[in-house]
């Protein structure tokens, strides 16, 4: 343990050098997720999850959340599986723009949500012997967080914003951390007591409140288990449409930008969990399974 903290440090040390993307929502964005998809799982999911979850976790999914940001330097190979980028336009193409910088295909978030979906439909099998199941678990809920941040289908010559210096509120950053972190961290202070639980319960209220009526189709999807496709899709037309919108390199960013921007980050964030849930009640639930799987892509 002391070891391989070290071995991090030294990594992050190593790296931080150049420009590099950051890591996907902040601890704060990727465990609301979590902890919002935990609540809506259903009994076999809920307790495939419980039993794969490693001891650490106590049960918590949100507490795991983080970990592939932590390991994301000591297995090199899953660096870029937490994001995908375009050339500058704001459509994804699967074939275009899955892939890893030497150009292997499937290496980027959206080939990541299948590799681990798959994985974790090995559960219960003989099969799943091949893989690391809580590894599996523990990459698909911070994956499918990262995928619903907008600049983390991104363009790819200002990697996701990382490359964007501005200036937010007294501070120098970037503009993928705003939104990895800042917006957060600075909605938390503001309006939820400087609390995690009090603003994932305000996101969590709309739920059953402001989002009511598009749940279903957030949950929808007829070809397969999961569709990280359309999650790429729409991150990257609010890269456009909002994130990156009237920003450029040092521009101000405050309070206008701020309250206009925040709503889209906690319907992400909402989105997120509730999708991460229906893709893990229909991974444990094998009658549903069959069901997808059966049905022709369109
Ligand atoms: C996606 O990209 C591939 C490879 O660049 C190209 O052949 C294909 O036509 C594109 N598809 C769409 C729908 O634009
Ligand atoms: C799928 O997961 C395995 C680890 O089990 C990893 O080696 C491989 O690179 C992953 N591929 C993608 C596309 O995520
Ligand atoms: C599976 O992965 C977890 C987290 O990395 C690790 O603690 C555990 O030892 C692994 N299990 C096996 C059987 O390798
Ligand atoms: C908010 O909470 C974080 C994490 O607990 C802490 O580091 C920070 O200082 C707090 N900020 C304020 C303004 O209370
Ligand atoms: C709740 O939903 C409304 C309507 O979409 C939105 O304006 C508001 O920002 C949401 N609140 C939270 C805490 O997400
Ligand atoms: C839940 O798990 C039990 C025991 O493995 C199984 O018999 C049942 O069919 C499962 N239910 C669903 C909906 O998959
Ligand atoms: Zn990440």
């Amino acid at each position: 343990m002391g070891l391989l903290f070290f071995l991090q440090l030294f990594l992050v040390a190593l790296l931080s050098g150049g420009a590099q993307h950051t890591h996907a929502w902040g601890t704060e964005g990727h465990y609301i997720v979590c902890k919002i998809a935990q609540s809506l799982l259903k009994e076999n999911a809920s307790k495939a999850v419980l039993d794969l979850l490693p001891k650490v976790a106590g049960g918590e999914l949100g507490s795991v959340c983080s970990w592939a940001d932590e390991i994301r330097y000591v297995y090199r190979w899953s660096y870029f599986l937490h994001f995908v980028n375009t050339p500058g336009v704001c459509d994804y193409n699967y074939s275009r723009d899955c892939h890893n910088p030497s150009g292997e295909k499937n290496m980027c978030a959206v080939g990541a949500i299948s590799n681990f979906t798959a994985q974790l439909e090995t559960y219960g099998d003989s099969s799943s012997d091949k893989y690391n199941l809580t590894e599996s678990l523990m990459f698909l809920g911070h994956i499918v967080g990262d995928i619903h941040q907008p600049l983390h289908a991104g363009f790819l010559a200002d990697l996701g914003g990382n490359r964007i210096r501005v200036q937010w509120y007294q501070e120098l950053t970037n503009l993928h951390k705003v939104w990895d972190e800042k917006m957060i961290q600075k909605a938390m202070i503001d309006l939820y007591a400087n609390n995690t639980d009090v603003m994932r319960k305000a996101i969590q209220s709309n739920l059953t409140e402001g989002w009511l009526d598009e749940i279903l189709e957030w949950e929808t999807c007829t070809k397969s288990v999961a569709i990280p496709d359309k999650y790429a899709a729409e991150s990257v037309q609010l890269a456009c449409d909002s994130a990156y919108k009237g920003v450029d390199q040092n521009s101000k960013l405050g309070d206008d930008y701020h309250s206009s921007r925040l709503p889209v980050v906690q319907k992400r964030i909402a989105q997120a969990g509730v999708r991460l849930a229906t893709v893990l009640n229909r991974i444990f639930d094998k009658t549903a399974r069959e069901k997808f799987s059966k049905i022709a892509v369109v």
